[in-house]
């Protein structure tokens, strides 16, 4: 059992998985075109996670979850199941989520990839899912309560005239894939315990367009909006440090710094 402060030793370990996680997602980026299956796209990830970098999918039979990644399109909110019939077609929104263990230690992120051209609304959607990750991220130091984070998210995504999903939450994260604290996309009191330096945590707010209620298909991993309006989620594995974070999971073509600089 790790604990919810790492040891310097366990941040070295978790920064190389935070790192291998993100360049999977850089890795899979030129595959995704139409006409392309997700298991397809679940193979890719696999041998590279396993053959070029000598890890494992934190996926591939956590509770039962039968595939390597969780592919999520359109109406699927998260862990869509990669399949041989599900095929990639222009205009989809496609949440890709890698989740590894390297050295025992745990990397954990996801973001967004349009095929072909998007939607006006689909663009849109996308860029507030993002954007109330970043703000949440140029928030985090040592000596904020958590709700914070959900505070901000949930009224940047409201104040667009989007929804927050409140049935999944982001989490700690380390020797084990989920642990404490949970990390809420929106606001409640109760969420008040103070960060400090040496926590490790994801943040993953996953958005509607519509409703933010959520229904789970009859494979049991599936989730759909209930209203079927798209959904858009980004994830990012953070490390609190003394004056912000750094971002365990950040990939090369990102708009924000790898290391945020919060505290004045
Ligand atoms: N990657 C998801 C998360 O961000 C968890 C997926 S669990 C699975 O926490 F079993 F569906 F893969
Ligand atoms: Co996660
Ligand atoms: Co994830």
């Amino acid at each position: 059992m790790s604990c919810i402060i790492k040891t310097a030793s366990e941040i070295k370990k978790m920064r190389k998985s935070g790192k291998l996680a993100a360049e999977v997602l850089e890795m899979i980026e030129k595959y995704l075109q139409p006409k392309i299956s997700t298991e397809d796209i679940n193979q890719i990830c696999h041998n590279y996670i396993v053959h070029k970098k000598k890890a494992v999918s934190a996926c591939l039979g956590y509770h039962g979850f039968p595939k390597s990644i969780c592919i999520s399109i359109n109406d699927v909110v998260c862990h869509g199941i990669p399949n041989e019939k599900e095929v990639f077609k222009e205009g989809d929104i496609v949440n890709i989520d890698i989740s590894i263990i390297k050295d025992h230690y745990h990397g954990d992120t996801s973001k967004m990839f349009f095929i072909g051209k998007p939607s006006i609304l689909s663009k849109r959607l996308c860029k507030v899912a993002q954007k109330s990750l970043y703000l949440a991220l140029k928030l985090v130091q040592p000596g904020i309560p958590l709700y914070k984070i959900g505070e901000i998210i949930q009224n940047y995504v409201e104040n667009n005239n989007f929804s927050v999903v409140k049935e999944y939450c982001g989490h700690g994260i380390g020797r084990n894939f989920h642990e404490e604290p949970h990390v809420l996309h929106y606001k409640n009191k109760e969420n008040d315990i103070i960060l400090e330096e040496g926590m490790i945590f994801t943040i993953e707010p996953m958005i509607n367009a519509g409703n933010p209620r959520v229904r789970c298909m009859k494979d049991g991993w599936t989730i759909k909006t209930k209203d079927r309006s798209l959904s858009a989620q980004y994830e990012h594995t953070i490390l609190v440090t003394n004056y912000g974070c750094d971002i365990l999971t950040w990939q090369k073509d990102e708009d924000i710094p790898p290391k945020l600089i919060n505290k004045n």
